[in-house]
């Protein structure tokens, strides 16, 4: 049986000026930093297991660490819900994976989340739904988007519909794909539109979330999809870090040609 890994990863920035700017067309949710400019935020991935797979015991340590850093916000970067994602909008896994979850007072922020492969096994248009955020105002997905906290931007990206496989060889699995058409012009489009913001942002720090890794040792490995077709727009604008979930291991890797790209910065104090 394999098992599910959840991690945690602690980010601080610190931030002297605060400059505005234009919006490109992904939708853009404005997060302002502490009066000191500084932000600190907690990543996961891979968690769902409505407290099983020691869910509530990382949720627990996740407690102690966030109220320590006086965390701003949470990010996760998808496979919210194991094995299928959620039935619908009323699924009770969301209650029971996350709202009864991640209790404690540290967590009570806001948590912006992207989907993964599994997210899509299931509705995955109920993850996006309105009706979540009435049931727990914490939660916040979407497909792809921008979190602007002035001199950090936070740009989020649907990982999934890139991987082919999933398309070619479902296997036994059923993907739903609505809401996205067909594949490549979603994908030309989300490349197109993240480019473009790429290219606009005057952020001083440019962090890129996906669900995919774009390298990776683990299990699964690179995801040649996104190494052939992300990978070369995060390097032509100066991405600071890619974080993502999906191969259950903790992981930094660096880019030695370029020094920038793929390069995660752990300060846990
Ligand atoms: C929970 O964590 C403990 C300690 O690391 C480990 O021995 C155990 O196998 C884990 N349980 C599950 C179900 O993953
Ligand atoms: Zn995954």
């Amino acid at each position: 049986m394999s098992m599910s890994f959840l991690f945690t990863f602690t980010i601080i920035i610190s931030f002297g000026l605060c400059i505005l700017y234009a919006s490109a067309e992904l939708q853009r949710l404005s997060h302002s930093s502490k009066h000191d400019g500084a932000l600190s935020f907690l990543v996961l991935g891979d968690w769902g297991r409505r407290g099983a797979y020691n869910q509530s015991q990382v949720s627990f340590q996740m407690g102690k660490v966030g109220e320590k850093l006086d965390i701003d916000f949470v990010v996760s970067t998808g496979d919210n819900f194991y094995d299928n994602g959620l039935t619908s909008d009323h699924d009770n896994a969301f209650q029971e994976s996350f709202t009864q979850i991640y209790t404690a007072k540290s967590l009570q922020k806001q948590w912006y989340s992207v989907l993964g492969n599994h997210d899509y096994r299931g509705d995955a248009e109920a993850q996006l739904s309105p009706v979540l955020r009435e049931i727990d105002s914490r939660w916040l997905c979407l497909r792809s988007f921008i979190v602007d906290s002035e001199l950090v931007e936070i740009f989020f990206v649907d990982t999934t519909p890139f991987v082919e496989e999933y398309f070619t060889e479902p296997q036994e699995h059923k993907y739903d794909w609505r809401g996205i058409g067909p594949q490549k012009p979603y994908i030309t489009n989300l490349l197109k539109d993240l480019e473009l913001a790429l290219r606009e942002s005057t952020a001083k720090w440019k962090i890129v979330v996906g669900h995919h890794a774009i390298r990776s040792v683990g299990h699964h490995g690179d995801t040649q999809e996104l190494i052939n077709q992300l990978l070369p727009i995060l390097q032509a604008n100066n991405i600071d870090f890619y974080m993502n979930g999906h191969d259950h291991c903790l992981e930094h890797i660096s880019d030695t040609e370029r020094g920038t790209c793929l390069q995660p910065h752990s300060v846990p104090d």
